[in-house]
């Protein structure tokens, strides 16, 4: 439908036909809403109106510390007291469960291996619990994140929670402090990452085709889904879904993973939906950028010029070019 929807219109109706059935706050549950308008069928909120249809998650509206943005390499500032991260997996490989979310591709690790990472930006030692790919119909979109405007085929997000602190993710993720994004661009290429290709290789991205479809793997080695480098870009946002609590350390690596132009075509043949509903393809699962304002966004890329005016010192002019396949050390 191309029309311009009149929200308070819509949940009217929407209470007076629901109403006899079951009471409202039953469908305003934590999974209604979507990245893209639905061709047919009943109104669900796309990103715009994420923080306008259920006072929970108000910040996806009025937050001024939001995830995604777009990172503007000349608003970087570089910090020399930015650590490398450190990844702990104890040496042992894990084993996890893919799912098919109906809005992402999802790994969640057993909960018998434990995977924290800490230092870099990182006061508290974070335990990994998901990992999720975000992937575009086309190759000039599918990050969440851009840089200078520029958007790539996709992005992993490996999302973890301060375990120091608080017991679970659920608890850790309204809190202070509560999540760490580790978050690398997915670039294409002939050859693909190791933990990607676990994920993504004919026989197993297939065995989650439909929404609710999941998956075992076992020895995986998240080391190897980390790019060889240690420098990446960090600022403080939010999650990136409803309701978007500004709780979330992101930590960007500089330098991207690969996969084959066949395994990101697989993705895009990932339905939304149950094997019996319409196909919809679940491709450009991304929100949209949302405004810097008053953040800074540091780094540990030396770039020589040092700026301590932080957050927009705009004299700034790094050598940063980018992830290019060659990267940088
Ligand atoms: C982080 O992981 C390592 C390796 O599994 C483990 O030895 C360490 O105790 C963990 N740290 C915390 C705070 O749980
Ligand atoms: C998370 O931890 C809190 C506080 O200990 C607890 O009340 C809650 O039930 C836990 N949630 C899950 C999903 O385990
Ligand atoms: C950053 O690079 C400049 C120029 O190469 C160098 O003089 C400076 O010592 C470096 N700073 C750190 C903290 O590495």
């Amino acid at each position: 439908m191309h029309v311009v929807w009149d929200l308070s219109v819509i949940l009217q109706t929407y209470i007076i036909c629901t109403s006899s059935a079951q009471p409202i706050t039953s469908k305003l549950d934590e999974s209604w809403w979507a990245y893209k308008d639905v061709v047919q069928g009943s109104f669900v909120p796309v990103p715009s109106f994420w923080g306008l249809v259920n006072s929970a998650w108000n910040l996806c509206a009025i937050g001024k510390r939001q995830s995604p943005i777009d990172i503007e390499t000349s608003h970087m500032i570089f910090d020399p007291y930015l650590t490398p991260l450190r990844l702990n997996t104890g040496g042992r490989k894990m084993g996890g469960t893919m799912y098919n979310t109906g809005k992402h591709v999802s790994l969640r690790p057993d909960k018998a291996h434990l995977v924290n990472i800490s230092g870099g930006p990182l006061g508290y030692s974070y335990r990994l619990e998901e990992v999720r790919l975000h992937f575009g119909s086309e190759d000039s979109q599918g990050s969440e994140h851009l840089l200078n405007g520029q958007g790539f085929p996709g992005e992993v997000q490996l999302i973890h929670y301060n375990q120091d602190l608080y017991a679970n993710y659920s608890e850790a993720v309204r809190n202070p402090h509560g999540i760490a994004v580790v978050s690398i661009f997915i670039k294409l290429s002939e050859n693909s990452n190791a933990f990607l290709n676990r994920m993504l290789n004919r026989d197993t991205i297939t065995r989650i085709n439909y929404k609710h479809d999941a998956f075992l793997l076992m020895g995986l080695n998240i080391a190897d889904l980390y790019p060889d480098t240690i420098r990446y870009i960090t600022y403080e946002g939010s999650i990136t879904i409803p309701p978007c609590y500004e709780t979330s350390t992101w930590i960007l690596i500089n330098k991207p993973v690969y996969v084959t132009q066949m395994q990101m075509h697989s993705l895009r043949l990932l339905s939304q939906n149950e094997p019996y509903k319409i196909f919809m393809s679940m491709s450009d699962n991304t929100r949209p950028t949302q405004p810097l304002l008053q953040r800074c966004i540091r780094t540990n890329i030396n770039f020589s010029k040092q700026g301590r005016d932080c957050p927009n010192n705009r004299a700034l002019r790094p050598q940063y070019r980018g992830n290019t396949k060659d990267g940088h050390q």
